[in-house]
């Protein structure tokens, strides 16, 4: 299944369950001083889960331009290095504004996962926050998962927040174990290492608070849903390749870096850099295209470190 088909299978199955299927917001947030770039696919329902605004729908789904390279959630080191980041990157998503809650997010994630994408039950792995006992309870009664394979995290891994203010609330995340042989070693599992093998599908948001400029917490109008799901994570599992890099979403761009500089990306030395330029060729693209264009400051300057980074590369 190419990487444009899992995105319309995505947006489909999510219209079928009541979903408005919404345009991709632009990497530049509208009237958001909080964000220098788009980071979710929650950035354009900000104001919605707040109450702020009101739409005359309450379930959205969504395919978001997202960049990670700056403020709370920035992935810029690592990517090349790692099979999973990247500067840009699409992010599937669906969303309740005060509607479904935790039960129906995780059914229509696993039954998306599981039937949809044919992935294998026994592979996915399921993370909850510490003290969320009804997502754990709903894991394991409703959907079966062996407890086994629920790991409970602490705030910095299943608490989620789109930046230091805004909606946040505790997730869960659906990893799927990609085998032993992407094993990093002994101490190998989720929350003990980084490596590629649990590597991360998709996060369930049960978006419950905003947080102000000091830190207080206080509950949203009504509890609501944000998930989030890499396309670029998505196509590779399904493609059955070990990196993202390997999948259709990258492999033209990467046949055509290698082909210019005369390497492989699978060389030891110079693959990072042949999946860095890759990498970063498509968020210069997407920004440029999105009205950005490199300057000394703010989102420009942003852009010129990375088309120098590129470069450099
Ligand atoms: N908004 C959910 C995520 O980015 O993981």
């Amino acid at each position: 299944m190419k990487g444009s088909e899992i995105r319309e299978r995505f947006l489909k199955y999510f219209e079928g369950k009541g979903h408005r299927r919404m345009r991709s917001s632009s990497l530049v947030p509208e009237a958001d001083p909080t964000l220098l770039f788009t980071n979710a696919g929650m950035v354009q329902f900000k104001n919605v889960f707040t109450g702020d605004e009101k739409l005359d729908f309450v379930r959205a789904v969504s395919s978001q331009k997202c960049l990670r390279v700056s403020g709370k959630h920035n992935d810029l080191e690592n990517v090349g290095v790692t099979a999973r980041h990247h500067t840009f990157f699409e992010m599937l998503g669906n969303f309740s504004f005060g509607d479904y809650f935790k039960e129906d997010a995780i059914f229509f994630g696993w039954e998306f996962l599981t039937k949809e994408m044919g992935l294998d039950k026994e592979k996915l792995w399921i993370t909850i926050f510490d003290e969320d006992d009804e997502a754990d309870e709903i894991w394991k009664t409703k959907i079966g998962v062996d407890p086994e394979r629920i790991v409970r995290m602490g705030e910095k891994d299943n608490f989620w927040a789109m930046g230091d203010t805004g909606p946040c609330g505790p997730c869960s995340e659906i990893h799927i174990d990609q085998g032993e042989e992407m094993s990093c070693g002994k101490n190998c599992g989720i929350g003990l290492c980084d490596c590629d093998r649990y590597l991360e599908l998709w996060n369930l948001v049960f978006m419950q608070f905003n947080r102000d400029q000091s830190g207080e917490m206080t509950p949203l109008p009504a509890p609501s849903i944000d998930t989030g799901m890499g396309l670029e994570r998505i196509a590779a599992v399904v493609q059955g390749v070990k990196s993202n890099y390997d999948s259709d979403l990258f492999t033209p761009i990467i046949k055509t870096v290698e082909e210019i500089a005369g390497i492989s990306n699978k060389d030891d030395k110079s693959g990072v850099s042949i999946r860095a330029i890759s990498d970063h060729c498509r968020s210069q693209a997407f920004l440029i295209a999105d009205g950005i264009l490199p300057s000394n400051e703010g989102r420009g300057y942003v852009l010129r470190r990375i088309i120098g980074r590129a470069a450099r590369h």
